[in-house]
């Protein structure tokens, strides 16, 4: 009678167990979280702080992607099972505000300001009822990693402020240049016009378009926001002040009328390495590749890194962050973002590339590609993994 009620307590046990300890990464699969619910982060990013991953993204709900929870917050030692921390950033029941509940507010990602110790969130605003017209970022802050985080404001980007490579050769190009000359989008003339900055101009006085987004800290401290500016067409890296919650107005731009989106960026060796998409909405494109010596540029764009089945069309997927992060040891000081700020460089680092596979009918049910990037003939690659453990791959 004992032995049978040991066994039968065991197997009801199994599933649980079986639940509450994943071994593996098994991207495109459900995720489920410590309460046995399929994670909701998407779009999202991560930041290690003292020991522990946190990972913030959208609350999807099931049948609208507009917001109307706001950003969640998980976290975890071992990037495989993730503790609800519950809504991070919560939208407003207050009618008008920025983030209203029914606002459209993604891609969201957190980094850790050493100065002021304050955790600090930005990420793209759509204002209620208006589509994608505001195309804004917003701002918020919180004392602690899991929130509650505080909104600050939302806005368009360095109204006032050419980008930093506009010299008097470029701005007397720009003066030239007028949207109402132009009928007719999309034709090499438009194309080029958009290059030299046809938008720049038209927004200079209200700010720049920002959709978009990621957030990269450099190793000296210095934090960017990259953002799809310009209708989409061409990305802008924005320098933040000290405490993370401004731009200074400095900003350069990425593949002018190149039309990316999605980026994501880390450093390896000196060198900074941007994977972003094109722009088809939520249905899955090729990925894009590019790279530079300084995150000022020049930036060179290279083939699509993706390996495998679905390559093309990044494995039904959409970037969205790249963690760095050490490939074994996992201790303060080898992580993504340290305390003292920085993405200190580590050694044998592990990068591993965050994406979103969309699911426009059922948003809450979209899942998650996270592969590990290895380098071929000194080019990151991703390659499919159906299933994969992380600290165990080299990137070499
Ligand atoms: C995608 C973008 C997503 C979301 C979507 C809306 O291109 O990357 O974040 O904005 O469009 O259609």
């Amino acid at each position: 009678m004992k032995q049978t009620l040991l066994l039968l307590t065991l197997l009801l046990a199994l599933p649980l167990m079986g639940q509450s300890e994943r071994q593996t990464i098994r991207s495109g699969e459900l995720w489920p979280d410590n309460n046995g619910t399929h994670i909701n982060a998407h779009g999202g990013g991560i930041l290690k702080y003292g020991d522990t991953f946190y990972w913030y993204g959208e609350h999807k709900s099931d049948h609208t992607s507009n917001a109307l929870v706001g950003v969640t917050c998980y976290a975890s030692t071992d990037l495989l099972n993730w503790r609800y921390c519950g809504v991070a950033l919560s939208v407003s029941d207050e009618r008008g505000s920025d983030i209203e509940r029914g606002c459209v507010l993604e891609r969201p990602k957190v980094i850790f300001n050493p100065l002021t110790k304050k955790f600090c969130m930005w990420f793209h605003l759509e204002l209620k009822g208006r589509g994608y017209n505001a195309a804004r970022y917003g701002v918020a802050v919180s004392d602690r990693p899991e929130g509650p985080f505080r909104f600050l404001y939302s806005q368009r980007a360095n109204a006032g402020t050419w980008p930093v490579e506009f010299g008097e050769k470029e701005l007397a190009t720009v003066d030239t240049l007028n949207a109402a000359n132009f009928k007719e989008q999309w034709t090499p003339a438009w194309l080029k016009a958009v290059g030299e900055g046809l938008f720049v101009k038209r927004d200079f006085g209200t700010g720049q378009m920002s959709r978009d987004m990621t957030l990269y800290v450099d190793d000296d401290g210095k934090a960017y926001h990259i953002f799809s500016s310009e209708e989409n067409l061409t990305l802008h890296i924005a320098e933040l002040t000290g405490d993370y919650l401004h731009h200074t107005g400095r900003y350069t731009r990425v593949a002018p009328a190149g039309h990316n989106e999605a980026p994501a960026i880390f450093k390896h060796e000196g060198t900074y390495w941007m994977i972003t998409s094109g722009c088809t909405g939520w249905a899955p494109n090729e990925a894009r590749m590019f790279s530079a010596p300084s995150i000022w540029g020049p930036w060179t764009q290279h083939p699509n890194p993706c390996r495998g089945p679905k390559a093309d069309l990044t494995f039904g997927g959409q970037s969205t962050f790249i963690l760095t992060t050490d490939n074994g040891r996992r201790t303060t000081d080898n992580g993504q973002q340290t305390t003292d700020g920085g993405q200190r460089s580590v050694n044998n680092p592990q990068y591993i590339f965050m994406a979103d596979i969309w699911r426009p009918q059922h948003p809450s049910d979209a899942r998650y590609i996270w592969l590990p990037i290895e380098f071929e003939g000194g080019k990151p690659v991703v390659r499919w993994r159906d299933e994969w453990k992380p600290f165990s791959v080299k990137n070499t």
